[in-house]
């Protein structure tokens, strides 16, 4: 185990609810490795919330410097840090991931690796120039249910997989909450194919070991947005919930007073950034689809069919791959929930009573001429089925033997990222996309 003194410097960029997964490892499990030395974002207010409870934690513990987005490259200087984690709204990813590329810093970064082409060219631009790493936090790698999909395929157990078949389901109260915030307009977060989907379409490149070619998608705002909302009836006149008389009892609506986090985070830090974190989903100005279908030819020959819904009654996903020599089934339930949220939960970040339920996951492997066989998987503790805690021992632990390939490199981002780049540019053209034509790789 290295020294306190031998311990790198990590800054992470981007205090928002997902900053805490690494700003708690950084100054927990992995402070013997690890030292924070730079927090940055464009809100201070966020930023003091996170050294309070770095100080709940830890008494004691001197609050982490914090620099206003402005003084980024002055923070990697004065502090001098050799880690950044990027954590910030996706589409300013690329500018955090280059400059400290450029500054000869390590990056960890948020999924999506950025939110297009261009951007994503710089990245990996940058990565190649500066001989630095790029790791894409896609902690669904590490999920032990994914890592035993990826060694079944691996070891031959289905055949050459000819086609994968795959559904993901965004409940009313997960889905319905990237339609409260930046999420809802594409600039920001490339749309649901780009910021969610980046999840899934790495996972299928990864357990086929392969990369997409062609694309072909549709979709559109089925439930979501003003014209949807106003057609069902479903609209109620407010922008956002917070001093909304019309949002009390709205079943879509969060309300930040009622949630300690949720107050502290987003409604005491507006007044900095106007960052209004409880929007009405059915508020004009959604620009991102709910509802997509989409198509893909691998390198392989193999074909997915994908649909992500992000108005569902539960959460959750199913898989199925087929093969030529039999066919495996994955389910997985991670919320069955079916009531409306109590008052001020609907906007929590994802998981909390997704874990609840979470467990339902059955993987079914079917061979040909042979009995189906459900094949065990250990059930993983925290956010997103365990993969969240292995990740972060993957990304700040001792480094240890990796035959799964999990970790991803900025190569991986973009190979997940061109999938959706290509969907979106499919769903406005009518007409099937090469990937090549998007993002050369
Ligand atoms: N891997 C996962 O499962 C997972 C889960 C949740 C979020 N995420 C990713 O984490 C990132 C943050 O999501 P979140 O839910 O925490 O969002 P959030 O809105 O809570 O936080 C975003 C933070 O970025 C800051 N910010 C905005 N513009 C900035 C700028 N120009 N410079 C610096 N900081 C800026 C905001 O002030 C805010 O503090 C996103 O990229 C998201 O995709 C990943």
């Amino acid at each position: 185990m290295p020294s306190r003194t031998a311990r790198r410097r990590a800054a992470v960029v981007g205090l928002g609810s997902r900053a805490r997964l690494f700003t708690r490892a950084l100054a927990g499990p992995y402070a013997d490795r690890y030292e924070l030395v730079g927090f940055c974002d464009v809100n201070s207010r966020r930023m003091a919330v996170h050294n309070a409870w770095l100080a709940e934690e830890h008494p004691g513990r001197a609050p982490v410097p914090a620099y206003p987005a402005a003084e980024f490259d002055a923070m990697l200087r004065r502090e001098r840090v050799d880690l950044v984690v990027v954590c910030s709204v996706d589409r300013t990813h690329d500018e955090y991931i280059v400059r400290a590329l450029e500054a000869g810093c390590d990056v960890v970064t948020e999924k999506p690796m950025t939110t297009d082409a261009d951007r994503a060219r710089r990245i990996l631009a940058a990565r190649e120039r500066s001989g630095r790493e790029v790791r894409v936090a896609f902690n669904y790698r590490y999920n032990p249910v994914h890592s035993a999909v990826r060694e079944l395929l691996a070891g031959g157990a289905v055949g050459e997989v000819g086609s994968v078949h795959f559904e993901w389901l965004l409940d009313l109260r997960h889905g319905a909450d990237y339609f409260r915030r930046w999420h809802r307009e594409k600039a920001n977060s490339g749309g649901l194919l780009v910021h969610k989907s980046t999840h899934h379409f790495d996972l299928v490149n990864w357990w086929l070991g392969t990369h997409p070619e062609t694309v072909y998608a549709q979709g559109g705002l089925f439930f979501y947005g003003d014209e949807a909302g106003g057609r069902r009836g479903l609209s109620r006149g407010y922008d956002r919930a917070h001093g909304s008389p019309e949002a009390e009892g709205d079943p879509f609506a969060v309300h930040l007073a009622d949630s300690p986090l949720l107050r502290a985070l987003y409604l005491d830090a507006e007044a900095e950034d106007g960052y209004h974190r409880d929007r009405n989903v059915f508020a004009p100005g959604v620009t991102i689809e709910d509802d997509m279908a989409v198509l893909v030819r691998y390198a392989t020959g193999a074909s997915l069919t994908y649909h992500l819904t992000a108005y569902s009654p539960w959460e959750g996903y199913r898989v199925a791959f087929n093969g030529s020599a039999g066919r495996l089934e994955l389910l997985v339930e991670e919320s069955t929930w079916t009531r409306r949220p109590a008052r001020g939960s609907a906007g929590v970040p994802h998981g909390t009573e997704a874990e609840d339920t979470a467990g339902r996951t059955r993987l079914l492997l079917r061979p040909f001429w042979a009995e189906p066989r459900e094949v065990e998987v250990p059930s993983g503790e925290g956010g997103h089925g365990g993969g969240d805690v292995r990740m972060l021992a993957d990304l700040f632990g001792e480094p240890l033997p990796d035959p799964l390939h999990r970790a991803a490199d900025a190569v991986a981002g973009a190979r997940s990222l061109v999938t959706g780049l290509a969907a979106n540019r499919s769903m406005e053209t009518g007409a099937a996309v090469r990937t090549r034509d998007v993002l050369e790789l």
